[in-house]
């Protein structure tokens, strides 16, 4: 039976109570034909992409590739969203074990948690995917950027041209199977080497992307219970789209609390119905990324800034201090590395990674830049103020985050270290999420007002221009002092609280695709 997908908040535990929409029993029959990591992230700290390119030259490999893919539908392998869930309860009240345990050895908080879980599996297909394999149009899922795929969206996004992706992208991709577990040598190779030999079988030809959760505690150390950070030191992952009952609760008490930024986020956010389901079949559209990331850059851009900070309120300063240098940083982010949103406080130090914030007393953005990452990706009510849209439509541009950081597990790489993100986002519809994020707010140099400039993270001129092109983003002088907003003048005048300055571009796409991630039911028919 389907679903309806405007509901917020679902709970697959309880019977039906107003306000809830839809029945127990359908909401479990529709989490147990859709996959997982869609909803919630499926929380793994290793994780393994096999990009698969089919051989479909002749019907025969045409068939045994949709065999495959159908063989993925079976318990052993693809994750339901249902059995996701019911894993992740069971994980947080191993978890509770071990906290009520006291001191417990590593390696048994390890078997624990395993024990817990198993591995995660995810199949997405590309739409040269379901054309090359012959699906039919009509079970094909019709989001028009997915259609076409990553490849020629490129010039809408400002990407590099697809001569300069890594070879693995410049390939005609046809599936993405995603591995992950907690355990990288015992559960995630075996299973990868099955796959893989599976797969040579048929003549398929396999890409590997490694990923990993870089976890750090509170003074920086690498630590399997910290939060999770991307290679610029920043914490990750704190914002997202909630969909599940329980989750909004927990941000209720732990994440700051929810009345003045509500996480939560309708079905329909991220679902659609998949063309190729049962009645109960839904799935999501999935964007790709390789992000490498150039942290010393970033880190020279951060000390740059800070110093101009400092030359603010000393005009004879040299060298930034370090509260100036994380200031920087928090200005380009929008929070501070330990995730304290700067439109909250000018340091660091909020606990429990507080989520509950607005722009609403920052319309001069003289806390939280305009240029910032968060702010641009998310402006929380910015777009009402601005425009009178209003902040329900803001709200279905947002994705479900579901990257993980590739490279070596630090925060200060080597230089020569390939580092990044492999960023992995769902939605339900590409070109009004993703798309208009990355290509009309985050390149956009005129978000919201005139002059804002690029988001200082990932922003993108298009590659015939050089970065040198690319408007000042104003700053604040002085933190908090709010001040008449003049950003018709490039640079801003004398009497402006801004100082202008151009930070440099240090994320880098190397490539990616657009995949559906179907529904079980539809895999099986493969
Ligand atoms: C939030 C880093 C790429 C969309 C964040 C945060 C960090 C971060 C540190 C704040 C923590 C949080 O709320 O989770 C990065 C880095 C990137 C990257 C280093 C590239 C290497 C992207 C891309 C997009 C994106 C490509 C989409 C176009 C978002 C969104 C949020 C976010 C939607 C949440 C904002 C909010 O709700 O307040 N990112 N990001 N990020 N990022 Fe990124």
């Amino acid at each position: 039976m389907a679903i309806d997908l405007k509901q917020t908040g679902i709970d697959p535990d309880l019977p039906t109570i107003p306000p809830t929409r839809n029945t127990q029993e359908a909401v479990r029959a529709a989490l147990g034909d859709l996959q997982g990591n869609i909803l919630q992230s499926h929380g793994r700290d290793h994780s393994r992409h096999l990009f698969i390119t089919f051989a479909t030259a002749s019907a025969a490999d045409r068939q045994q590739a949709r065999q495959w893919l159908a063989s993925l539908a079976q318990p052993a392998y693809v994750t339901s969203a249902l059995t996701q869930y019911e894993e992740a309860n069971r994980y947080r009240e191993t978890l509770r074990t071990i906290d009520r345990n006291g001191a417990i050895t590593a390696a048994d908080r390890m078997a624990m948690v395993l024990s817990a879980s198993s591995v995660f599996v995810g199949a997405l297909v590309s739409a040269d995917g379901y054309r090359d394999l012959r699906l039919g149009a009509d079970l094909t899922p019709d989001d028009p950027s997915f259609a076409v795929g990553a490849k020629e969206r490129v010039a809408v996004l400002n990407d590099p041209p697809v001569s300069a992706w890594e070879p693995t992208f410049q390939a005609t991709l046809h599936a993405l199977v995603i591995v992950a577990d907690d355990d990288p040598v015992l559960r995630i190779d075996p299973l990868v080497a099955e796959l893989k030999q599976q797969l040579a079988a048929i003549g398929a030809t396999v890409a590997e992307e490694t990923g990993t959760a870089m976890r750090f505690d509170a003074q920086g150390n690498p630590s399997p219970t910290g939060t999770v950070h991307e290679h610029f030191g920043f914490a990750d992952g704190v914002s997202q789209p909630l969909f599940f009952a329980r989750d909004i609760e927990r941000a209720r008490t732990l994440n700051g609390g929810i009345d003045v930024y509500d996480p939560s986020a309708p079905l329909d956010q991220v679902l659609v119905k998949d063309p190729a389901g049962g009645s109960d079949g839904y799935g999501s559209y999935f964007v790709y990324r390789k992000l490498a990331q150039d942290v010393a850059g970033f880190r020279g851009d951060e000390k740059a800034l800070g110093l101009e900070i400092a030359q603010q309120s000393d005009p004879k300063a040299q060298d930034p201090t370090d509260a100036d240098i994380a200031l920087a940083g928090a200005y380009m982010v929008g929070r501070f590395k330990d995730g304290t949103p700067v439109v909250e406080q000018q340091v660091p130090g909020l606990v429990s990674l507080p989520n509950n914030f607005s722009y609403d007393r920052d319309v001069d953005a003289v806390r939280c830049p305009l240029a910032s990452h968060v702010r641009k990706v998310n402006p929380r009510g910015d777009k009402q103020r601005q425009f009178g849209v209003p902040l329900t439509q803001e709200r279905t541009q947002r994705i479900a985050r579901r990257g993980i950081s590739f490279g070596p597990v630090t925060l200060d790489p080597a230089p020569g270290d390939s580092v990044g993100l492999l960023f992995l986002c769902a939605q339900s519809s590409i070109p009004d999420q993703f798309e208009f994020i990355q290509a009309l707010w985050s390149n956009f140099e005129q978000f919201l007002q005139p002059g804002t400039g690029l988001d200082a993270v990932i922003g993108q001129l298009p590659p015939s221009e050089s970065r040198d092109q690319a408007l000042e983003q104003p700053w604040p002088k002085v933190y908090g002092s709010h001040n008449q907003l003049d950003f018709s003048q490039q640079p801003p005048a004398p009497t402006s609280p801004f100082f202008p300055k151009r930070v440099g571009q240090w994320v880098t796409m190397r490539g990616g695709e657009y995949f559906f991630v179907p529904s079980l039911s539809a895999l099986q028919r493969f």
